[in-house]
């Protein structure tokens, strides 16, 4: 049985070993030798079976075999050759419900990808990533459609909840860690959506034009970062064109970034309905993934009618096998093949999530005190957010229930597959906690909200409000602006009219507008906070945590500060329909705008305050950061809790200027955890590729004083310390 809970010094040493399989490690090479050799035995016929899987699903357009599990999709193996079929579940926030497929078993539900990234923790992620991959296994799964590592370039992207960060350093890191996680269970991981599949308006017929400079600096390096750190055995290639061709098309994303640049070694599988031509597979794309969602079986028999004697497809077609077996054979799937019903550590799974949670929430405004909440507070008025139901999640494909599936649906306004219901997850509800950790002698009432005088009645009687706020984000659709949806702006101010003594606890997929904000006391952001997530929100509120939560994404002032202050496509596409169009209809989505500056690099770059900056989050006590060096491709940076009980911080080192050039970019980061009056000095290796651009094919750093400084937000840094460095170029 596998023991999920590893000691820190354990996962460290696991992690290094993950870490290593960046460089061809003898399993790596290994498993190359192994896969060409498999693949010399193979027939035409057995040389086409794995190319194509399809959707392990109820209704999904084909018949189901026996083995499958019923999940995402299945890829039948080479029994003769020992080769298993593959069993493929979503995803990254838990083994996916799957649409109840089934039945009433559930899974470990995680926070978000966005709580786990406000964690700034890779060895959580890690932790993270291997519960995932133990569970999946358990239900039968070798093959787990995780890694979404798209930078959130839009606040408004539906998907954003399942994605980490607006940079690609923490991106990548958190995503390589998670990846690396899974695959710790002799599975495959994937990385995904390959690339800039950012919104989810227009995504299967929008056009992202940007320049390979600004490509390889923003979100390919999130990718490459992601690969390098998780060695991932497939790479999702994503429902977008890229300027011009489709990315499951794109000669020069798969064939020359990704396997001859980057020199990977495993397969690029398509995402569901991404595939419109068996001229994919000559272009690099190794997999037609759930084959019933594309408008014809493209791969399988046809690859073979398609290639007749042409030597150089045959040969493309032993590549794609060979890719597959590599994965195969390098996460082991063939030595430890997955037992159904292999027994896991449910509480432990379950105290993991709930570490996340609490490790996750940011505490952005905290006037007077308002928290911890005074021990001496005899009435609270819990409002909203459905806070006596269960916890939000995000819509869509990486949904994930326990057992006994969803604790509430409710209308989502979508017409799409994913889309349509906004849907509660089951566990200690919020109220619940809130009332459990409040004692008998505090009287907690709640109200739904629907009502708003109702809810100030309540309010104004109370010692404090706590009111919960919601923003549902799904696949298959954005948010139309950053506003709280169903009246709730209007709920929370009339009830800080009412009630000084006012806290908010928002649980977004990512950044929203908050109109009310000086008038509240205080406000906690808990993201999608998963199964432990009431007890998470209840452990801060009453200071049992010190809140660590540093935010992954900026959160704006308004619209108009964003590069697209209108979302590409949002008028001409129909945001219901999962992000399809009309046959032959195309929306470009110019991400040449803010290129590779994206989020707070954008801010800094239009000298745009925003309402909350990246990186930042508030504590019970306070921390100082001192003593900034970079030496030797590292900086060191003294850290210290000043203020009266222990915490957590992160101390964040940014590239500030090149020369006379201002610029923003996170270069490093660590979590620290302190006692009070505690310090301690913390060292980060910073990666050249944040100092350097990408130029005429290559990373060129230039001759000249470069500036750093250090702090906890990408706003509040120290004045900056200059280095004077050599000229650079070198290969990615
Ligand atoms: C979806 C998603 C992808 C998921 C796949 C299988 O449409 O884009 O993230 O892994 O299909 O469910």
């Amino acid at each position: 049985m596998r023991k999920l809970a590893v000691s820190a010094a354990m996962t460290s040493a696991l992690i290094a070993t993950a870490v290593a399989a960046k460089e061809p490690t003898s399993t790596n090479a290994d498993a190359w030798q192994r896969a060409a050799a498999t693949e010399k035995k193979m027939t035409d016929t057995e040389r086409v079976v794995m190319t194509s899987g399809i959707t392990a699903l109820p209704n999904a357009g084909e018949k189901i075999p026996e083995d499958a599990v019923l999940g995402a999709g299945y890829v039948a193996g080479i029994p003769r050759l020992g080769v298993p079929a593959l069993k493929e579940t979503d995803a990254g926030l838990g083994v996916s419900w799957a649409l109840g497929a089934r039945g009433n078993e559930g899974a470990t539900a995680l926070p978000s990808g966005m709580a786990l990234a406000a964690t700034w923790n890779q060895e959580l992620a890690y932790q993270a990533g291997q519960m995932v991959g133990a569970e999946t296994r358990a239900k039968g799964f070798n093959v787990l459609l995780a890694g979404g590592v798209n930078l959130v370039r839009d606040p408004r992207g539906g998907r954003n909840f399942e994605y980490f960060s607006e940079d690609p350093l923490l991106s990548g890191i958190l995503g390589g860690y998670s990846i690396a996680g899974a695959q710790s269970n002799h599975i495959i991981s994937t990385v995904k959506h390959f690339a800039f599949n950012n919104q989810e308006t227009a995504r299967k017929f929008g056009n992202v034009t940007i320049s390979e400079a600004a490509a390889r600096e923003s979100e390919l390096l999130a990718f490459k970062l992601a690969i390098e750190i998780g060695n991932p055995g497939s790479v999702m290639c994503s429902y977008n064109r890229l300027n011009g061709p489709y990315t499951c098309g794109s000669e020069w994303l798969l064939q020359k970034v990704l396997k001859r640049d980057w020199g990977y070694k495993g397969f690029v599988m398509s995402d569901w309905g991404a595939v419109y031509e068996p001229g994919f597979a000559w272009a690099g794309l190794d997999h037609q993934s759930g084959r019933s969602s594309d408008p014809q079986v493209y791969f399988a028999d046809q690859l073979l009618t398609d290639a007749g004697t042409d030597a150089k497809r045959k040969s493309r077609i032993s590549d794609m096998n060979r890719r597959i077996l590599w994965a195969v054979y390098s996460n082991g799937l063939d030595r430890f093949p997955v037992l159904p019903g292999e027994k896991i550590d449910k509480a432990g799974h379950e105290a993991l999530a709930g570490e996340v949670a609490r490790q996750g929430i940011v505490l952005l405004r905290n006037e007077r005190g308002a928290l911890p909440l005074a021990a001496g507070a005899k009435s609270i008025a819990v409002i909203g957010g459905f806070a006596d139901t269960g916890m939000l999640s995000g819509g869509g494909s990486s949904q994930v229930h326990g057992d006994g599936g969803p604790a509430a649906m409710i209308p989502g306004g979508g017409r799409g597959l994913f889309n349509g219901w906004e849907q509660y997850q089951r566990g200690t509800t919020p109220l619940a906690a809130i009332r459990k950790r409040a004692g008998q002698d505090v009287t907690v009432t709640y109200r739904t909200g629907n009502y708003i005088a109702e809810a100030v009645e309540q309010a104004r009687k109370a010692d404090v409000a706590i009111v919960f706020a919601n923003q549902w984000q799904s696949e298959g659709r954005d948010n139309p602006d950053l506003s709280l949806p169903r009246g709730q702006d209007a709920l929370i101010a009339a009830v800080a009219a009412a009630n000084p003594n006012t806290v908010v606890v928002l649980q977004t997929g990512s950044a929203v507008l908050m109109p009310w904000l000086d008038q509240t006391a205080a406000v906690l952001e808990a993201w999608y906070p998963g199964v432990q997530g009431g007890e998470a929100i209840a452990s801060v509120l009453f200071g049992d945590t010190n809140p660590s939560g540093r935010l992954p994404v900026t959160f704006p002032a308004s619209l108009e500060q964003l590069p697209h202050p209108v979302l590409p496509g949002h008028t001409e596409a129909d945001p219901d329909k999962n992000g399809a169009g009309a046959p032959g209809q195309q929306v470009t989505i110019d991400y040449n705008v803010d290129g590779s500056d994206v989020g707070y690099r954008w801010f800094a770059r239009q000298g745009h305050k925003p309402l909350f900056p990246f990186g930042y989050g508030l504590s019970y006590t306070n921390f100082a950061t001192s003593g900034l060096s970079v030496k030797g491709g590292k900086a060191t940076v003294t850290v210290q809790n000043t203020g009266g009980r222990a915490g957590a911080t992160v101390a964040q080192v940014y590239l500030v200027a090149r020369g006379k050039a201002a610029t923003r970019r996170l270069v490093g980061f660590q979590r620290v955890s302190l006692d009070a009056g505690a310090s301690k000095i913390v060292t980060m290796t910073i990666d050249l590729r944040l100092l350097a651009d990408w130029k005429d094919g290559r990373w060129s750093m230039p001759r000249t004083t470069y500036y750093f400084a250090v702090g906890e937000n990408a706003e509040a840094l120290s004045s900056p310390i200059g280095i004077r460095l050599p000229a650079k170029r070198w290969a990615d």
